[in-house]
């Protein structure tokens, strides 16, 4: 089953192993793919990945991007970025953009003098700093929707496959669903129908502006898991109700943010925590709930082929995602594929994480096999 052709939320591909977006830092100072960006997915669609969902991409000029990102923000990006989806399509891959608009979840770039926007301006817990942020005028909050609109008609007329609009891990469309962070009055805050708003006016957007045939899909968070005023799981099923009636191709599970209490928030160390497969429990739920639907898949900590089938076999899912686990091996699905049965070398240490040229510490060893 892992291995079969397939179409997973409109888009068909070669097996059900996605890359979950994975913050590159490859992009040149106007905001534009390096080469070793463009080899670095032609490796993950050679190495056998069915569908590979870029780093985040920033879509909106509104607001500072972070270090090395690529934009989508204006027309110039179309042509650098039609050299890597055509590469990775010559070599028999797929791949989707995902598109952020960041908020206050951000690590700001030295001289940069752009506002930092959230939607009530409580400070954001960034490592052991506090970000501070202005609230969000309903104008802006129009600007940005149409922005997300126009990055993914971008994306599409660089040949993407689709997008996915990252709506989890405390960037602003999970900042919106956080009651701790959302402190509205107006339409865009209060209960989850006024939260959930900003997420789905994007999606909206991307759906009018990029073409309803054009697969959007979300990542999402089955709950914040903050010590209070986070997202719950019973919130979150109720916006993947949603986000299906508005007719979602795919909603990619994970959770937590920055606030979330120790060990909870989205990239975990699996051997602290002894909990493998983190999001299992909610994906299934999700699953079995809109089977027919939309496609559900989940990311968080997936580590072997023989997990990965049973669960496949247990929970009506439509994919599996891994972040951390192809930065080390890119080649990994193929292995599987040809029989190997040794689960991921990836320790999950995290020590990959940074702002630019991201890639595993063990490339840089005797210890890479
Ligand atoms: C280096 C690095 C960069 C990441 N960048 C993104 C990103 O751009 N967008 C996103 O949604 N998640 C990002 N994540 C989170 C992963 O997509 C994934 O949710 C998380 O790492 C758990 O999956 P894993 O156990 O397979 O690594 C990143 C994680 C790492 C380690
Ligand atoms: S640095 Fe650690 S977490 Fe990242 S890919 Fe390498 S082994 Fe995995």
């Amino acid at each position: 089953m892992l291995f079969d052709a397939c179409t997973i939320g409109g888009i068909h591909a070669a097996c059900r192993i996605v890359r979950s977006a994975t913050f590159e830092g490859m992009a040149d100072a106007e905001g534009h793919p390096t080469d070793k960006l463009c080899h670095m997915y032609e490796t993950l669609a050679e190495g056998g990945t069915g569908i590979i969902i870029t780093g985040m991409i920033a879509a909106s000029r509104l607001e500072p991007h972070q270090h090395h990102q690529i934009l989508l923000d204006d027309d110039s990006c179309i042509a650098p970025l039609a050299a890597i989806t055509q590469a990775v399509h010559a070599k028999g891959g797929k791949i989707i953009a995902q598109i952020v608009i960041m908020g206050s979840a951000i690590m700001v770039p030295e001289g940069e003098d752009r506002i930092i926007v959230s939607p009530s301006g409580v400070p954001d817990k960034i490592g052991r700093t506090l970000q501070e942020s202005q609230a969000l005028t309903k104008e802006q909050i129009q600007r940005l929707v149409e922005d997300v609109g126009q990055a993914a008609l971008r994306a599409r007329k660089a040949g993407f496959d689709g997008v996915q609009f990252h709506g989890a891990h405390g960037y602003l469309a999970s900042k919106f669903l956080t009651p701790y962070y959302n402190q509205r009055s107006d339409e865009y805050g209060g209960d989850l129908m006024g939260r959930a708003r900003f997420l789905r006016q994007c999606i909206a957007s991307i759906k009018q502006t990029a073409g309803s045939d054009f697969p959007v899909w979300v990542k999402l968070n089955c709950a914040d898991f903050m010590k209070e005023g986070g997202m719950t799981a019973e919130e979150s099923l109720q916006v993947m109700h949603w986000l299906a009636d508005d007719g979602i191709s795919a909603i990619e599970i994970s959770g937590g943010n920055t606030s979330s209490l120790p060990r909870k928030g989205p990239i975990r160390a699996i051997r602290r925590t002894k909990e493998p497969m983190y999001f299992a429990p909610y994906a299934e739920k999700a699953a079995k709930e809109l089977q027919g639907q939309t496609d559900i898949g989940v990311v968080g900590g997936w580590r072997s082929a023989a997990e990965m089938e049973e669960f496949l076999n247990t929970a009506p899912v439509s994919f599996i995602s891994m972040c951390r686990p192809l930065l080390r091996q890119p080649d990994l699905p193929n292995r599987w594929r040809r029989g190997d049965t040794e689960p991921a070398t990836c320790i999950s240490c995290s020590r990959c994480f940074g702002d630019t040229d991201v890639d595993c510490i063990f490339h840089d060893t005797a210890e890479e096999d």
